[in-house]
């Protein structure tokens, strides 16, 4: 297989768009819409700590798979953090979905995000004590789903990772690929706008990871839209773009091709 190349996204789409968006995606649904964000660390005296991100504008739109790389300390943390509104920009415009976070209060802030985001970590975060079907549940219990439809939506999340003859283990009695799959059960069952992961094959060995970004690119197949956080260049390449950060700042936006 060829290694894909990369180019610009803004150079290959300019001549697409009449406006002058960023990221060339003027003519489909933004998903999610950073403009100018920054983010700054306070010390408890009130002086600046750190300017974790220093003005982003980014553009991702419904259906796009992105992965986020750049060295640690670059922002990648903190930005997938404001992307999942697990955190809030010190300044700039986010919105995601189509609404703008920043007029949203905390406890509507955390509901959005139930419902409009689903993470996938490193290391998985599974429950130790719940069986892996009641582990893919939680996220409907927390949006007040009745309890057979948890079952029900949780068992089918469970099928579609290929881990329907597994729904009674404890996630101990899984290999690392399988709890990986039911993390991701559990970040799609539900039926999020957003996926987002961090780091998602960083515990896991080469073939391992193989078949967990197949399933991931399968899902964007199907139409989800992708964030990932990854060091790795065999991961991006996976994505249909790789945004670059660099000391807060974006430093490139490029789209991966595959040349045939
Ligand atoms: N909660 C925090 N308080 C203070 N500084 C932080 C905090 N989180 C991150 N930082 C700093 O912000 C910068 C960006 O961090 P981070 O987003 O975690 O980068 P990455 O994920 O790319 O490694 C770093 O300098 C880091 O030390
Ligand atoms: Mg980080």
């Amino acid at each position: 297989m060829q290694r894909p190349t990369r180019f610009p996204v803004q150079s290959a789409m300019t001549t697409m768009s009449s406006e002058p968006e960023h990221a060339g995606h003027a003519h489909t649904e933004a998903v999610a819409e950073l403009s100018d964000v920054k983010k700054i660390y306070y010390k408890p005296d009130g002086s600046v700590m750190v300017e974790a991100l220093k003005g982003i504008d980014l553009k991702i739109s419904r259906g796009e798979m992105i992965s986020v790389m750049g060295a640690s300390g670059s922002g990648k943390s903190t930005l997938m953090n404001i992307l999942g509104c697990l955190d809030r920009p010190t300044a700039g415009e986010f919105s995601l979905g189509g609404r703008q976070v920043a007029g949203m209060d905390d406890e509507e802030l955390s509901l959005f995000r139930g419902r409009t985001i689903g993470f996938v970590f490193q290391a998985f975060n599974l429950i130790p004590q719940l069986t892996i079907e009641e582990n893919v549940s939680v996220p409907l219990f927390y949006q007040g789903v009745p309890r057979p439809d948890r079952l029900r939506r949780s068992k089918a999340a469970l099928e579609q990772v290929g881990l329907g003859d597994r729904i009674g283990h404890r996630p101990r009695e899984l290999s690392g690929g399988q709890q990986q799959r039911a993390a991701i059960a559990r970040a799609l069952v539900g039926e999020p706008v957003v996926l987002m992961a961090d780091e998602p094959t960083g515990n896991l060995d080469s073939t391992t990871s193989d078949s967990i970004l197949d399933l991931i690119n399968g899902l964007h197949r199907d139409g989800m839209t992708i964030i990932m956080v990854t060091h790795d260049d065999e991961v991006a390449d996976r994505c249909q773009r790789v945004v670059r950060l660099r000391d807060g700042l974006i430093e490139s936006d490029q789209a991966v091709t595959r040349r045939a």
